[in-house]
């Protein structure tokens, strides 16, 4: 979602970009508030651009994203060498922005969220990519407890499927093959009569799509009409990316997550009956406010009776306002504790990951390619559908094209294999 958002602001001010700070009319941080290390990250990096200004006083300094949001008029005054604040929804109106700070020399901040159209700037697009993100809602309606997102993008505003498939549409007559629908909980997209499964139909009829992906997507809206489109649509990828959070009833009910660890096994076994060999990957959140021993247990019997091809895992981040945070004040789990059942978890997952990646060797994978292995020219890159990097032996002219590929290693975390004779 950040990245994207980035090429949009990048898109917004139609610049280009410099690698060099110092050589810099703008330095924007895009930031991500998602946990409160990602949170200080942002602020102490833009601390790294102050001095610049005193060589180039027309530089301009501002941040964008979630941390400006949430922090708003505060980052001004903390930080008097800072010109602006933007928030997610805003990115629409940079360029006024930008053009009033530098016609009058002012200070400037948006952190509004009734910004009609979020979507009205499309992000840059690099030449050559082969695969792409196209944003179809922005927001989120649901009220996890730990989570920060509704209070810094607000609402769920979905995107008209006109305007999903015009960028596609556009990103497609560019060459790219492979387009990732993302949203905040992307599986609840809909508009009038249209839902999820329809748009997933929709975009994976456009000529010259080989590939489609989503993420991320909520347990409680998978449907009928969701897995049908997922299992008839050649393009739609064996893969899905479904943050369960935890295994225990008791902590899912304090997350607000809304479904059961017998509702969120009962959709996997959906899936797999509709899409055999689907692979499933998910977002757990250890040590959240009350989470006891025989509740992190319940998290680990869950990675073994699913078995996850990989997972994202994260202590538990108190954030401002949220009602996790309020839960932490009075039922937080030791830090250590924390740590050490994330490792636990971390090192149950690299078992099955690799246990998985094992299963593959012999078999015939489709692979797109993606470009050239960064360690060694003579291999290419790409991924299979399940979403596992596949290494091979290949030229250039491969790039942007589906190959098969058979499988000679499984490694952590990626395959190695050969195009077979
Ligand atoms: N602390 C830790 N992890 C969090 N996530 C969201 N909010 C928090 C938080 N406060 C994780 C969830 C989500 C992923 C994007 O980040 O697992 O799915």
């Amino acid at each position: 979602m950040n990245e994207y958002d980035s090429d949009r602001i990048h898109n917004a001010l139609d610049v280009e970009l410099t690698g060099n700070p110092k050589d810099a009319d703008y330095i924007i941080v895009n930031t991500c508030a998602i946990r409160e290390k990602a949170d200080q990250k942002a602020l102490s990096s833009l601390g790294r651009y102050k001095h610049l200004k005193s060589n180039n006083p027309e530089l301009i300094i501002g941040i964008a994203g979630c941390v400006a949001q949430l922090y708003g008029k505060k980052l001004l005054k903390q930080m008097p060498y800072l010109d602006f604040v933007l928030g997610p929804r805003a990115i629409p109106n940079l360029p006024q922005i930008i053009s009033e700070i530098e016609t009058k020399n002012t200070r400037k901040i948006d952190i509004s969220f009734d910004i009609e159209e979020v979507f009205e700037v499309n992000p840059f697009h690099e030449e050559g990519r082969v695969s792409a993100f196209v944003s179809i809602q922005q927001g989120c309606n649901k009220r996890c407890a730990y989570c920060i997102v509704p209070t810094v993008r607000g609402n769920e505003v979905n995107r008209p499927m006109e305007d999903i498939v015009k960028e596609t549409v556009y990103l497609l007559s560019k060459g790219v093959r492979e387009i990732t629908l993302i949203g905040q909980t992307v599986n609840s997209w809909k508009q009038d009569k249209y839902k999820f499964g329809d748009l997933l139909r929709t975009v994976g009829e456009l000529e010259g799509l080989e590939r489609l992906r989503f993420t991320t997507s909520y347990p409680r809206d998978i449907t009928k009409r969701m897995v049908d489109a997922m299992k008839e649509v050649r393009e739609v990828c064996s893969h899905i990316h479904l943050p369960v959070q935890s295994g225990s009833d008791d902590v899912l009910k304090l997350m607000n997550r809304t479904y059961s660890r017998q509702w969120y096994l009962d959709s996997v076994n959906r899936l797999r009956d509709a899409i055999p060999d689907i692979a499933i990957s998910t977002d757990m959140i250890i040590g959240f406010p009350g989470e006891t021993d025989s509740d992190f247990e319940q998290t680990l019997s869950l990675l073994d009776e699913v078995e996850f091809e990989s997972s994202f895992s994260f202590k538990y981040s108190p954030r401002p306002g949220t009602v996790g945070e309020k839960l932490a004040k009075t039922d937080s789990i030791d830090d250590k504790i924390s740590g050490e059942r994330l490792s636990i978890f971390q090192e149950k997952q690299k078992y099955y990951t690799l246990k998985k990646n094992l299963e593959r060797i012999g078999k015939i994978e489709e692979v797109l390619v993606e470009g050239f292995s960064k360690h060694d020219n003579n291999y290419l890159f790409g991924r299979t559908t399940h979403n596992r990097i596949m290494n091979f032996e290949g030229g250039g002219n491969l790039v942007g094209k589906t190959v098969n590929v058979r499988v000679e290693e499984g490694l952590p975390n990626s395959l190695r294999g050969v195009i077979p004779n």
